[in-house]
C-alpha cells in the first residue's frame, strides 16, 4: 500500500501525504515511504530545486499515528522517534528547500513535520497543535526542540503543557507559519514561491540553507565564520559568473547549478 503520492513539474517536486480515511496519521510504515522517497530524490541526478509537502484531504497530518503506538514498548518508542527525527534531519540538511503547505489539521507529529520543512504555508482552516501531553507522552519527532526556536521557548512550553490546537491565523501572529491563504489558493501559491525559488541559483540557494541551518545552534562569530566559508566557496561556481555578469547585461540569469 502506497501512503505517497509524488509528482515533478520543472523543478518543483509537490510530495502528497495520502492517508485521508486516518487524516494522514503518520504510521511507521508511512513515515518509512516518506523517507524512502525523500532519500530517493536526494539520489537523483536532477534534484529538485524546491519541494512542497502536503496532505491530501482535510488534513495536512493529524499525528503520529495513536494506534500503531498504544502499545509501544519503550525500545519501539524509541525506535519510532528515530525515524521521525531521522526524517526532520533529512529535510532540514536536504540542499533545497522545503515548504510545507499546511492544508488542515497539523497536530503532533504532523505539526513537527511541518516544522522540520524550511517554512510553512498555511490555509485559513489549518490547525496547529502539539497535543501530545492529553495521550501521556510528548512530541517525539523534534516538536519541543523546534517548536521552541520557531516561536520562542516561553509560548512553545504553554502549546506543549497545554496541548492546545491553535487556528492558522494565530499560528501566523507567532511566526510559526509565514502566511495564510484561502485553501483553495494554498497550493498556487506555494507553487509561485516555489518557482520563485527555482529561478534562483541553487547552489546559493542550499548554501543559504545550510549556513542558516547550521549558524542557529552557534554563537555569532562562529557562525559568520560559516557564512564568509560558504560566501566565498561560491566564487568557484559558474553560477556566481553567470547571476553576477546577468545583471551587469541587463538579462535574466540562467543557472545550472554549477
Ligand atoms: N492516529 C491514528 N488515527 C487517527 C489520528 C491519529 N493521530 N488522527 C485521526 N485518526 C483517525 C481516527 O481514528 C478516525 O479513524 P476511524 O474513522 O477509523 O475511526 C479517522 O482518522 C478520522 O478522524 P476523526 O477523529 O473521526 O476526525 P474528526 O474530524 O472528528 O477529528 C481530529 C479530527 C484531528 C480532531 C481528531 O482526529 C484527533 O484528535 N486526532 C488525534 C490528534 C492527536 O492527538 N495527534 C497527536 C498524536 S501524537
Amino acid at each position: 500500500m502506497s501512503f505517497i503520492k509524488h509528482s515533478r513539474s520543472e523543478y518543483i517536486e509537490t510530495i502528497t501525504i495520502s492517508r485521508p480515511d486516518k487524516l494522514n496519521a503518520l504510521s511507521p510504515e508511512l513515515l518509512q515511504e516518506l523517507t524512502d522517497v525523500f532519500r530517493s530524490l536526494l539520489e537523483q541526478p536532477e534534484r529538485p530545486r524546491c519541494a512542497i509537502l502536503t496532505g491530501e484531504g482535510k488534513a495536512f497530518v493529524a499525528g503520529a499515528d495513536i494506534a500503531a503506538m498504544a502499545n509501544l514498548l519503550p525500545a519501539e518508542a524509541r525506535r519510532f522517534a528515530e525515524l521521525g527525527h531521522r526524517l526532520g534531519s533529512m529535510f532540514e540538511e536536504a540542499p533545497f528547500p522545503i515548504i510545507a503547505a499546511v492544508n488542515g489539521f497539523a497536530l503532533g507529529g504532523g505539526c513537527e513535520l511541518a516544522l522540520a520543512c524550511d517554512f510553512i504555508f498555511a490555509a485559513d482552516s489549518a490547525k496547529f497543535g502539539q497535543p501530545e501531553v492529553k495521550l501521556g507522552v510528548i512530541p517525539g519527532f523534534g516538536g519541543t526542540q523546534r517548536l521552541a526556536r520557531r516561536v520562542g521557548v516561553a509560548k512553545a512550553r504553554e502549546l506543549v503543557f497545554t496541548g492546545e490546537v491553535i487556528a492558522a491565523a494565530e499560528a501566523l501572529r507567532l511566526g510559526l507559519v509565514n502566511a495564510v491563504f484561502p485553501g483553495a489558493e494554498l497550493m498556487a501559491q506555494s507553487e509561485a514561491t516555489a518557482k520563485k525559488i527555482c529561478a534562483m541559483g541553487p547552489l546559493a540557494v542550499a548554501a543559504a540553507k545550510r549556513v542558516l541551518l547550521r549558524g542557529e545552534d552557534q554563537s555569532l562569530p562562529a557562525a559568520n565564520e560559516l557564512e564568509a566559508t560558504a560566501f566565498s566557496a561560491l566564487f568557484s561556481s559558474e553560477d556566481q559568473r553567470e547571476g553576477m555578469k546577468a545583471f551587469i547585461e541587463k538579462r535574466s540569469a540562467t543557472f545550472k547549478g554549477s
